[in-house]
């Protein structure tokens, strides 16, 4: 245990958290009219690699494969905008870049994430066997390595036969402000040169403790948006449009 607790960081893959995240898909598709290749910043697991096989509830709207093995549902807060949960994007290509992936097809891997979610927390505990179920079905490719240096010879290759979409939510806070400058500079670029979205989940600057913003950014052309604020952990999402 002391050995475990010496050499093994923090691990977590919240698959709630792509409740905040479908509405941003959905405009990205909607606004481009594309297929969807994704690539996830630092996945972990891959769970929200996989977030259009889930079914999701907001208030009495659903999305979602009829099957679906997971629904996700919160607390929607403010309506989100008429006609987006008709949006159904055809996801083409999916990635993820980690430095640690978690392979949880292996008993060690599951393991391991349910080591990181607190006792009580009775509907995490079940939403992670169930997402770990669907890896498990069809797990999405996750290459290991550093996506300071793995992204930008990436974006040079993509096709615009689709559009990519880079997301990331709970990985940038673990780079100094130097990095992310350096990763906002890669995607900057990379817009320059074609169509690219950018969806992040994270701590807005002037909120640092409490909840997250959802900020999306579509090349060419496109200014930042900030289209949301949603709970860390995904239980509520407020659309600000
Ligand atoms: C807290 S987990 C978040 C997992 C998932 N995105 C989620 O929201 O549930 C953060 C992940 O980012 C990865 N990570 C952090 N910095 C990275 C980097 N520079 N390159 C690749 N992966 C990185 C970590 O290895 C870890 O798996």
């Amino acid at each position: 245990m002391a050995r475990f607790l010496r050499e093994q960081g923090m691990q977590t893959n919240e698959v709630q958290r792509c409740y905040g995240l479908l509405p941003a898909f959905l405009l990205a598709a909607a606004e481009t009219g594309k297929a969807l290749d994704l690539i996830e910043l630092g996945p972990s697991a891959g769970f929200n690699l996989l977030w259009d096989r889930y079914a999701y509830r907001y208030r009495d709207e659903r999305w979602g494969p009829e099957t679906a093995p997971i629904e996700l549902d919160g607390e929607l807060r403010s309506a989100l905008p008429v006609g987006l949960l008709a949006i159904r994007p055809v996801v083409r290509a999916r990635l993820g870049i980690d430095l640690n992936p978690i392979d949880v097809t292996s008993a060690h891997g599951a393991r391991l994430l349910r080591s990181f979610i607190w006792p009580g927390q009775v509907e995490r505990q079940e939403r992670l066997e169930q997402a770990i179920e669907v890896v498990r079905a069809d797990p999405p490719r996750i290459v290991r390595g550093d996506y300071l240096e793995v992204l930008e010879p990436l974006l040079d290759k993509r096709s615009d036969v689709a559009l990519t979409v880079v997301y990331q939510t709970a990985s940038f806070s673990h780079l100094s402000s130097e990095q992310r400058q350096s990763i906002e500079l890669i995607l900057e670029k990379a817009g320059e040169r074609g169509p690219l979205a950018f969806i992040s989940g994270e701590h807005p600057p002037s909120d640092p403790a409490g909840y997250w913003q959802l900020r999306f950014r579509l090349w060419p052309g496109g200014e930042p948006r900030i289209l949301a604020r949603f709970d860390y952990h995904g239980r509520w999402l407020e659309w600000l449009g």
